[in-house]
This record gives structure tokens, sequence and C-alpha cells, in this order.
């Protein structure tokens, strides 16, 4: 049988959009051991002067991720921040609804703002929209971002940070539309009260970002509808509005399940429709942009948590061991996104440790599950301008429509004067033949071509066994005549880069 081929038509004069940094943002929620045993620990041999895990640390900056959400998620809706701040003999424990837990608040607010400069990144804050409101909002924003001369920022002062956290960027509540949501609204309950919010928020502090709530997921019944009644509400107040999407294999259909980033290009290019829909009934100026701040595969630890204890604190919860066709489908979900920059903005990977994340801990270390590496790949080598490209490749018939064989982006930076191709090869026997015409790139070369790939799909990384899924740089594209060619092998996701 012929090898299947792929053709990619490149040209650096067509473009979707700069990359913003933030799509390569992630999450932080008090759930399960993403916090406690995660990141602050400090009874570990691994921790700092602050309790911070300082091997997970260096994991985290390896990723290079530019913002952090926090404190959720589902979590948010019941949150009281000012139970989490000032000293820590004196916080309440508190129940935590959303997931059946007791919070100690040993790790609060300053905390995390402190532990996101140590992992060179940023916090992305969440206010509770679901048991609290305007007040609540208006109050942790001036705790955080005031200088001082008022009681919540002379309060942030008497606690120990003299200078404001200068958080930039806001999410107004979490998933409101999930009937499983602590305070749980209705479209226009939720965009009334998000655009009040959101308004209060700007007045104290005009220089900041806020991200309405949009649907948990495509398969939400209220989706579309949500979308256009939420920013008809709050458009003028707002300047992203979120999606959430999680997949899962429960059916073990590979082929399917990696075809899930079909469904996720309708659901991005839908809800661009309804933003550019809503500033046309609005008259308005601006464009809406998106911030697809939960993202993920999630669905191996759904049985084993059904088991959990109630009102136990930080037990192990949503910890997904990921296996080597996840990692192939985080790449094609990053991808997706990636086609996307002129209107993605941000992105967060759901989530950063222990809790559906790339990196685990135990007490004895920290390791790298196999989603980590085309997230560590593409954060660090997708910096720059997508081009827009034409791809000739052949389609297979999915559960969710024609998927085509490979999913791919290239990525143009001027500055380093290099392109960056990243390429998922989804056929599961099949090597392929990728084709790119690159003879407007004179003089460049193949400075690398990695591969992340395996002969079993279900291969993980465990503690035990932390390199059974590793990227190799010992893929064989080469450029000829200013024509690059290479063999992309079957199940596969390659990283080709081409150098002046
Ligand atoms: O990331 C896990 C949960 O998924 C979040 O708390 C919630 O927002 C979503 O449903």
């Amino acid at each position: 049988m012929q090898m299947k081929k792929a053709t990619l038509h490149v040209n650096k004069h067509f473009k979707i959009g700069d990359v913003d940094d933030r799509i390569y943002g992630s999450f932080i929620e008090h759930l399960g051991r993403a916090v406690y045993e995660g990141i602050y620990q400090p009874e570990s041999p691994f921790a700092d002067e602050q309790g911070f895990r300082k091997d997970v640390i260096d994991l985290v900056k390896q990723l290079n991720v530019p913002v952090v959400r926090y404190p959720g998620g589902n979590f948010v809706s019941g949150y009281r921040w000012e139970d989490t701040v000032g000293p820590k003999e004196k916080r309440p424990e508190t129940v935590d609804l959303a997931w059946q837990v007791i919070e100690s608040n040993q790790f609060g607010l300053n905390e995390f703002v402190d532990w996101t400069k140590k992992s060179k990144t940023e916090t992305m804050m969440a206010v509770n929209l679901g048991t609290r409101g305007i007040e609540a909002a208006k109050n942790v924003l001036e705790y955080c971002n005031l200088k001082g001369g008022s009681y919540y920022s002379n309060l942030r002062r008497e606690h120990g940070w003299e200078q404001p956290h200068d958080i930039k960027l806001w999410c107004l509540g979490n998933e409101m539309d999930g009937p499983w949501q602590e305070g749980h609204k209705t479209a226009y309950e939720y965009g009334r009260l998000a655009a009040e919010t959101g308004r209060a928020m700007k007045m104290m502090d005009p220089t900041i970002e806020t991200v309405a709530c949009g649907s948990s997921s495509l398969q939400m019944p209220t989706f579309g509808e949500w979308e256009d009644t939420v920013l008809m509400e709050c458009y003028d107040q707002v300047d992203y509005l979120s999606l959430h999407q999680y997949y899962g294999n429960r059916d073990n259909d590979s082929a399917g399940f990696l075809a899930n980033t079909v469904a996720m290009d309708q659901f991005i290019s839908q809800v661009i429709s309804i933003c550019d829909a809503v500033k046309a009934k609005k008259r308005g100026k601006k464009d809406i942009h998106l911030s697809f701040d939960e993202w993920n595969v999630w669905y191996h630890s759904n049985e084993q948590d059904k088991q959990i204890e109630r009102w136990t604190q930080h037990p192990h919860q949503l910890e997904d061991v990921y296996n080597f066709e996840d990692a192939l489908l985080v790449a094609g979900m990053m991808i997706t996104m990636l086609r996307h920059a002129d209107r993605i903005k941000i992105a967060c990977l759901a989530q950063l440790v222990n809790v559906i994340a790339p990196i685990m801990t135990s007490d004895t270390g920290a390791w790298k599950q196999t989603i980590y590496y085309p997230f560590e790949l593409i954060s660090n080598l997708g910096r720059g301008t997508v081009l827009q490209t034409e791809i000739d490749v052949p389609f297979y018939e999915s559960v969710h429509g024609d998927a085509p064989y490979l999913d791919s982006v290239a990525i143009m930076n001027e500055e380093q004067e290099t392109v960056t191709i990243f390429a998922v090869n989804k056929d599961l026997n099949d090597q392929m033949e990728l084709a790119v015409d690159l003879r407007q790139f004179e003089g460049y070369h193949v400075d690398k071509h990695v591969v992340l790939t395996h002969s079993d799909l279900k291969a993980e990384n465990t503690e035990a066994q932390p390199n059974n899924v590793v990227p190799k740089a010992n893929g064989n594209a080469s450029i000829d005549g200013g024509r690059l060619g290479a063999v992309l092998p079957s199940q596969s996701f390659n990283v080709i880069t081409i150098k002046k």
C-alpha cells in the first residue's frame, strides 16, 4: 500500500495572527492534591522556606507558562478570599461544597502570588459569582491591586505584602451555566451580574481585563443561547469570553478520540461567530476575544473518584494517569487553538499539578506525565506568528464526521528567523509523507525534527518508569531546493524547526 501524503501550503505573507503567549497558560485549583502536596508541602524535603515544592517549580518553569488561573474552577463558587489571608493560625477550616472536602486555608491568595513569582508566571484570578457577588469581587481587587490608603489595601500591607499584586486578568465566576455550580444562574441572571461586577471592578482598576463565563462545554444544552444572552448583557464590561472542554476515550475508539480536534475547531468557530454577532447587534467597536481557560483530557479517574470519602482534606482526586494517545490529543488541541490565534488570546491547560495534570508528585519526587511533552514543546517553540496554511491530506470517517489524518500548524518567528511546524499524524497504522514548499524561506535549513511516538497508545509514564514516553530528536526531515520532506511515523507528534 502507498504511503499517505500530506502537503502543507505555506506563504509567509498570509498570516492568521501573532501568538499571544498567554495561550500557554495553565490552572491551579484548590482541588485534590493540586495545592497541598502539589505546589505546597512544607514538610517535604523538596520544600523551600515558604513550603513551596522546588522540584515542582523547576518543572513548571520548563513548561514556560505565562499565566496560571486560580483558585478555581468549581471551588471559586464558594470561595471566601478573606479566609485565606492573614496569620495562618487564625485561618478557619472551611467546607468546600464543590469537591465535598475540607479546606485548611493554609495556602492562600498571597502565597499563590508569591508562588507564581518563583515559577516565572502570573496570576489569572477568579472571583466568586456563585455564592457571592459585586462586593466581594470589589474587595478582593482592592486588597490585591490598590497601593494602600484604603481598608483592604492596608490589610494586605499589614499581612506583609507591601507592594500591590497588580493582577491584570480577572475571571468573572466559573462555569455559571452548570447546574453543578454553587449559585448556578440563568444566562440573563449571570450576564447582569457579570456586567455589574465587571463595571465595579473596572471602576476600581481600569487597567484590568475581565473574562465572562461562556459554556462549560459544547455539549451543554444551553450552548449558543448562553453566549448570546450573557454577552448581550455584559459586552461593554468584558474583554474575553471563556470556553471549557474536556475529552475522554471511554469507548476505546482511539481514531474517534483523536478526531475530537474537529469538534473543538467547530466549538471555537461557533463561539467566535456569536461574539461577532453580538458585536454587530451592539454596533460595538471591540472584538470579544476567547479565553479557552479549561481544556484537557479528563476521564481516567472518574470511576475511582466515586470512592472518595467526603469531608477529608486534599484526597487523591482527579488524578488521571495519562497515556500516549492522550499526549497526541493534547498536541492536536493545542494545534487547533493556535490555528485560531487571531481570536484565542488566553488558554489554560487544566490543570497543572496532580489534578488532571502534566506534573505529578509523591513524597519521594515529581515526574512528567505523557501530556507534559507536547505542552512543553509547543509552549517553548510555538511563539511568533501563525501562518495561514492550506493542507492537502486524506480524511477518515469518525464519530465527529470526516477528520483529517493530519493536524498541523506553522509558526514563523521573524526575530529568531525560524519556522516551526507542529504536526500530529493521526493515522494509527501508516506513516505519512509530509511535503512543504518553503522556497520563500531562502537559506533556511532543518534545525531539528523532534518526534513523540510509541508503539502502544496506552503507554504511560509513572514514578517508577518516568521515561516510557519521551520525545526524541530522531525525525528525518530535510530540505532540498527549498522543499521540505519528512516521513511522519504512524501515531506521532512531530516538531520540525527550520532556521536560517
Ligand atoms: O478542572 C476541573 C473542573 O472542571 C473545574 O473545577 C470546573 O471548572 C470544571 O468543570
